[in-house]
């Protein structure tokens, strides 16, 4: 579905992606773990055209998007939810839904949303503002699900939020993947990665240095943290 080869990016002089290869198939959730500071949001920045690569490919069912304006690359159908959710604080939870729909959505129209996040529903004329931190990513998300994407891209979605909210924010990626969204899940929470992630990846220094299906992620996983995870 989506595929990134070769993908590099600079920063001024900091050579910060410097040749990260990821095929993420169409239907799957696949997670991207690493450190603080190895390239995550930056290739997830890269995928969107936020930010411009020096070299590589993006492609999205085979065809080049790479280095497209960021509504271009919307419109193709990859969606973003940025780290820190970015929710408008003074607008409605139901107009910070409206404000991302370009036009009338079909697969993930406001009701289907409300119904998929009932917490939002009892809450739709609330501000952005008084929303808790598991709200507003449940906000974040139904506001990136209203424009029909193919690809979702969740950077960190699991960041400062309580494990019961985890737990529920885990409940809708997997029903997402069943309802035929493709996933990329940035995290540093493996926990999060290991329970919904069909496959996992690990970035070290602007590469994914490792991919392993669940099964092996567990059987090697105290090796794989204390190599790449642990500071
Ligand atoms: N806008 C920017 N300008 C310069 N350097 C940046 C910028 N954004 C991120 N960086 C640097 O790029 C590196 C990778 O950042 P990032 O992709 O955000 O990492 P991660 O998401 O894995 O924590 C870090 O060293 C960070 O300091
Ligand atoms: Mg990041």
């Amino acid at each position: 579905m989506l595929s990134i080869q070769g993908l590099n990016t600079h920063y001024g002089a900091s050579h910060i992606l410097q040749g990260v290869d990821l095929e993420l198939p169409r239907g799957r959730i696949a997670a991207v773990l690493g450190r603080n500071g190895v390239g995550k949001t930056t290739t997830v920045k890269t995928i969107m055209g936020l930010v411009q690569p020096s070299a590589g490919v993006v492609a999205l069912e085979g065809s080049s998007i790479t280095a497209w304006a960021p509504h271009r690359v919307a419109r193709a159908g990859v969606a973003y939810v940025p780290e820190g959710r970015l929710i408008f604080p003074d607008l409605t939870v139901v107009e910070n839904i409206r404000i991302a729909e370009r036009t009338p959505a079909k697969a993930w129209p406001l009701a289907r949303l409300l119904e998929l996040f009932p917490s939002l529903s009892e809450r739709q004329r609330h501000r952005g503002s008084q929303l808790s931190g598991g709200e507003q990513q449940m906000l974040a998300i139904a506001r990136a699900l209203i424009s029909d994407p193919k690809v979702l891209l969740l950077d960190e979605p699991s960041q400062g939020l309580a494990p019961l909210v985890v737990r529920e924010l885990a409940r809708v990626i997997r029903l997402l993947r069943d309802a035929g969204v493709t996933i990329l899940l940035i995290e540093q929470n493996m926990k999060l990665a290991e329970v919904v992630a069909d496959e996992l990846h690990i970035m070290a220094k602007g590469r994914i240095v490792y991919s392993a299906d669940p099964q092996r992620f567990r059987a090697e996983e105290d090796q794989v943290r204390s190599r790449y995870l642990t500071v």
